[in-house]
């Protein structure tokens, strides 16, 4: 489908220097940080919310959170809301959320599950699965009304490596020409197969820039994560590549007795590894930023999702998710608690230190900054934004 956005057009000026945007792209040795504008300003923010967040892909989560009949997602995204939702053959569907009569939000929980319908709270108009309205009260005797033109507005989306993809202006080049080759990481890891065991949610007072940013680098993990450090040295690994919207890198368990990322250690948890990896990935952690908002974390037995819902400059919610093998989660004595801890102990450590930066790059006076030569990933992503700024600042697409 295609959504006209044209009443959003007024907000999309990019006030960005093009020289300023210019330096992010040199080689990193010559590279300058985004502008400071660029995590602070309302308009730079509205422009990245229409054409990077609403005009192209996104992802929203994973598929095991919708694969029965009649369980739901629903994400917001600036102005929009999303839901998802496992339709009656086992495939999901996604639709605008809102009410084809006089436009109510139709799903208000966040997740749930209902039987064979989706009813709006206000009219109790209803709509199957697939999206179709089946029921609107009292619209027998209207005039040319087809209820078959009144149904939820579809949205594209595609699942790919078990991550729900929507692109929100029908427009966006192939699903999978924007993974490229991260598809290959993600089918090693079987996360199409995996399954929740565990979920996380956070409210940062950080741009959304900043948060993949301080992902896509462990330069900080000595000083801000202490206890990572110890399981998996800061210098360990190395950058990966590949074709698609993304970047990421590799880090070694260098603790030897350490099985995972985990409390106690890394080996607390005695859970099945995930399947078909190698004795090299038993010693790996793959880290990856699917641009512009899914972060994956792919560990000997786990895979770790956080995606990113910027709300504003300054602001961004996270919700972080964990991903095991189907048989450890049903096994008896599944207890994910050592990952979960690990990784919340350490998202807390990275949003407090975000939050230093962002109140640091809102500091009159700031320019930007410069890479050392162990954030070659943080200017891979920077890259991705800055591209994307290049083209509109040079006319190359409508701004
Ligand atoms: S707005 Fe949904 S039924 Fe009226
Ligand atoms: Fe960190």
């Amino acid at each position: 489908m295609s959504k006209a956005n044209g009443n959003k057009n007024e907000f999309a000026s990019l006030p960005l220097n093009a020289d300023d945007v210019a330096r992010s792209l040199r080689p990193l040795e010559a590279a300058s940080m985004l502008p400071p504008a660029a995590f602070v300003d309302q308009e730079v923010f509205d422009w990245e919310m229409k054409n990077l967040f609403l005009g192209g892909w996104i992802c929203l989560g994973h598929i095991s959170q919708v694969a029965e009949q009649g369980r739901f997602i629903r994400r917001e995204m600036g102005p929009d809301s999303i839901v998802v939702v496992g339709g009656e053959h086992g495939q999901p569907h996604a639709f605008l959320n809102v009410c084809r009569h006089r436009g109510a939000r139709v799903v208000v929980e966040p997740e749930g599950k209902v039987k064979r319908r989706l009813q709006c709270p206000y009219h109790a108009w209803s709509y199957a699965l697939d999206g179709s309205l089946v029921a609107a009260p009292h619209m027998d005797e209207i005039e040319d009304f087809d209820k078959s033109c009144f149904g939820l507005i579809p949205v594209r989306m595609a699942v790919l490596g078990g991550l729900i993809l929507v692109d929100l202006s029908g427009e966006a080049p192939e699903p999978d020409d924007h993974v490229g080759e991260l598809i290959e990481h993600l089918d090693r890891y079987r996360t199409a197969d995996l399954v929740s065991g565990g979920r996380a949610e956070y409210d940062v007072a950080a741009n959304w820039k900043g948060i993949a940013e301080n992902y896509n680098e462990c330069l900080h993990c000595p000083g801000v994560h202490p206890e990572l450090n110890a399981l998996s040295d800061y210098q360990s690994g190395e950058y990966i590549q590949g074709e698609g919207s993304w970047c990421g890198g590799s880090m070694v368990l260098t603790a030897e007795d350490a099985a995972t990322m985990g409390k106690e250690g890394g080996h607390a948890g005695n859970r099945s590894r995930i399947e078909g990896l190698s004795e090299e990935d038993d010693r790996t952690i793959l880290y990856f930023a699917l641009f512009p908002n899914a972060l994956v974390s792919m560990h000997p037995d786990y895979v770790m999702l956080h995606t990113l819902y910027p709300r504003g400059p300054g602001r961004t919610e996270v919700i972080c998710e964990w991903f095991f093998e189907r048989r450890a989660v049903e096994a008896g004595d599944f207890d994910p608690t050592d990952a979960i801890e690990f990784w919340d102990q350490t998202n807390r450590q990275d949003w407090d230190i975000c939050q230093l930066a962002q109140l640091g790059v809102a500091t009159t006076g700031y320019t930007a900054g410069r890479y050392s030569d162990q954030e070659g990933t943080v200017h891979e992503f920077d890259s991705l934004v800055a591209g994307r700024y290049m083209e509109a600042l040079e006319g190359r697409v409508e701004t």
